[in-house]
Order: structure tokens, then sequence, then C-alpha cells
């Protein structure tokens, strides 16, 4: 067995907090392990729920069209998220953050995937992932540096003027990382 399927059989009946009663699919990670670069979203949304796999929803797509335009084709990128189960409780009260103590819950899930990837480059995207990735130290723990990109749900969310500049800066702050981990 692969390390990556070791990694699915090990986690897909995970119950450790209670975002596994909400859950229909868990949402482990999607793209090339091991990787270069590695983006640490917030948590699966309806869509991600329903295809058990990451960033695959509106703002997946808008990640995609960024990531597309700052990352060389050479370049192995996957992408994961704080907590791996759709915290559906949560966004039905209109609140889209998962709680801390499960994100914490969530930790040796994400610090396996951190492991297997092997990224440089580890990209919050998002406030609360580079809250929680930067004050946790995986990238320095994993010899990686860690970076924030804002996130895409966020861009959806802004008139269109502002977010033409939003998506820009995320990729100029991308192509820049990527650039200095190609040295
Ligand atoms: N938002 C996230 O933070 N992660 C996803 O997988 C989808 C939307």
């Amino acid at each position: 067995m692969s390390a990556w399927t070791d990694h699915v059989a090990k986690w897909r009946d995970c119950t450790a907090c209670p975002l596994c009663r909400q859950r229909s699919n868990i949402v482990l990670a999607r793209g090339q392990v091991p990787c270069d670069v590695l983006f640490c979203g917030e948590a699966p949304g309806a869509s991600e729920d329903a295809l058990s796999l990451p960033f695959v929803g509106p703002a997946g797509h808008l990640l995609d069209q960024i990531v597309d335009r700052a990352l060389p084709p050479t370049v192995r990128y996957a992408l994961t998220n704080l907590v791996a189960c759709y915290p559906a409780e949560a966004k039905a009260r209109g609140d889209n953050e998962p709680e801390y103590s499960e994100i914490v819950a969530c930790r040796p899930r994400l610090m396996e995937f951190v492991a297997l990837a092997k990224p440089k480059l580890i990209v919050c995207v998002g406030s609360l992932a580079w809250n929680y990735v930067e004050h946790d130290a995986y990238g320095r723990v994993r010899g990686a540096n860690v970076i924030q990109i804002v996130h895409p749900a966020a861009v959806l969310r802004m008139p269109l003027a502002q977010k033409q500049m939003a998506v820009q800066k995320a990729i100029v702050i991308l192509r820049n990382a990527v650039d200095s981990m190609l040295q």
C-alpha cells in the first residue's frame, strides 16, 4: 500500500470530534503527493462534502484559477484543510469557521498529511489557516516556508473592482513565494 492509501485508510472513519456526525464524506486532500506547494484552507463546504475532495465548489474554482495563473506547470501542489469534515451545523448557524477544538482534534491528521506531502511552501488560504498554521509552526517544524493568501470565498463576496485586485494580489504573493522556493 502507498503512504497515501495508508493515510486514507487511517482517517476515513475518523471520529475524533463531533464533526464526524455532520459529514457525508471525509475530505482529506487532492493534488500531488509529495508536492512542492501545499494549500491549506479552513474546512470543506457542501460541495466538498458531497465529492469528498477539497476546494471543488465556487471558492475552489476561483482558487484553481489563481493557482493556474501563479504556478509554473512543473510545480506540484496539493490542497487540504484545517479540518477534514464539513461543519454543517456551524454553517446552518451562519458561522463559517470550525471550532478551535475541532481544529485541534484534526491536527494529527493534518500533521500526518504535511509529513506525507513534504511541501517546501505552505500556502494558508485565509486568515484562520494562517493564524493556526503559523502559530503551530508546521512550516518551521517541516522546514517549509509559510505564507498567506486571501480566502477565495471572501473574494467572491467582494464588489467586482475589489475582486480583481484581490485576485491579482494573491497571484503576485504566490508567484513571489514560488520564485523564492525555486531559487
Ligand atoms: N473553503 C475551504 O476553506 N476549503 C474548502 O475545501 C472549500 C472551501
